[in-house]
């Protein structure tokens, strides 16, 4: 069986190779998909085979997939995403390929949010391809708050216009084993699972979780929506920008990330990396 992870060059994408290895996938049985293959020179000494693969060049595909039974599609992050996950779902079907593994975005069939927007599109897209699918519905990284904590060192605040809401954050690592799980066994097979941290914490617990990582007083300040979206200009973001940025307080707010029912500890048989535990190691590895 050989697999496929596409944008290996990124954070997620190495930890998915790092834990198909760790699981006794041989190097060889691996593909690893780079925009930049260069950037992913450190697989290549590993042994996995390292291919051409850009979402927007679909001259690449076809070598890329070449052999390969199963795919791990990472979401890309360029403001075309949709249409270029589209493309590569329409060549892995003609290439054959028996699974397809995407990662998506929390509960994008529930809450109106534009980063969902994008995932809920591309679910629909692999849907249509009649390729046997695993949906794998991320909720945050907790590594996307390290910069919050490291401004909080100085400022001694974490602000955000998320209210009372919770957010069932996991580690990268998390994340990357089920994905690691879905592409070698049959268990998330035809199913679209919500992956999350077991604990959901409001953000006057991520303040309290900075502060034991800094060894200082943390607190949460509120702002309103349009507080947030103002002082995002005011530091020069466009208008356009803006008013995105704000939309994923918006939708924590309403409630897009603050479920959990124990899924991903249970697919990684293990417990998900708890927040002080996530943030300290992301802090310790920058
Ligand atoms: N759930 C969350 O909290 C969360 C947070 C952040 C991001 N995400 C999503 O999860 C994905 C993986 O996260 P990450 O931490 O690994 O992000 P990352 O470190 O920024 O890596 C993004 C990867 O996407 C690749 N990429 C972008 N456009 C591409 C294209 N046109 N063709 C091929 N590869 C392309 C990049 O390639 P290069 O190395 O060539 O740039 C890179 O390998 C992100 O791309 C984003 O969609 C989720």
């Amino acid at each position: 069986m050989t697999l496929l992870v596409t944008a290996a060059s990124g954070h997620l994408g190495r930890l998915v190779v790092d834990a198909l290895l760790e699981r006794g996938v041989p190097a060889s049985d691996i593909v690893a998909g780079a925009r930049t293959p260069a950037k992913a020179d450190d697989l290549a000494a590993r042994g996995v085979r390292v291919v051409e693969l850009d979402y927007a060049r679909p001259e690449t595909f076809g070598p890329a997939l070449e052999g390969v039974t199963r795919v791990l599609l990472i979401s890309g992050t360029e403001p075309d995403r949709v249409a270029q996950h589209r493309s590569v779902v329409d060549a892995a079907r003609a290439a054959g390929v028996e699974r397809l593994v995407y990662t998506s975005a929390p509960r994008v069939d529930e809450v109106d949010y534009a980063l969902g927007a994008d995932h809920e599109a591309t679910e629909r897209a692999i849907a249509e391809s009649g390729v046997s699918a695993t949906i794998l519905r991320h909720n945050w990284y907790t590594e996307n708050y390290l910069d919050a904590v490291a401004r909080a060192a100085d400022t001694g605040e974490i602000v955000a216009a998320t209210g009372d809401a919770r957010v069932a954050s996991a580690s990268r690592r998390d994340y990357a084993e089920a994905a690691a799980v879905a592409l070698t066994t049959d268990d998330l097979a035809g199913r679209t699972v919500e992956v999350g941290g077991d604990v959901a914490w409001t953000y006057d617990e991520l303040a309290e979780a900075a502060a034991e990582v800094l060894g200082q007083p943390v607190t949460y300040t509120r702002l309103s929506i349009e507080q947030l979206t103002e002082g995002l200009k005011a530091a020069g973001l466009d208008a356009g920008t803006a008013a995105f940025v704000a939309g994923i307080d918006d939708a924590i707010a309403r409630g897009a990330l603050g479920e959990t029912d124990g899924s991903l500890s249970r697919i990684i048989g293990r417990p998900t990396t708890p927040l002080v535990q996530g943030l300290r190691e992301g802090l310790a590895a920058r």
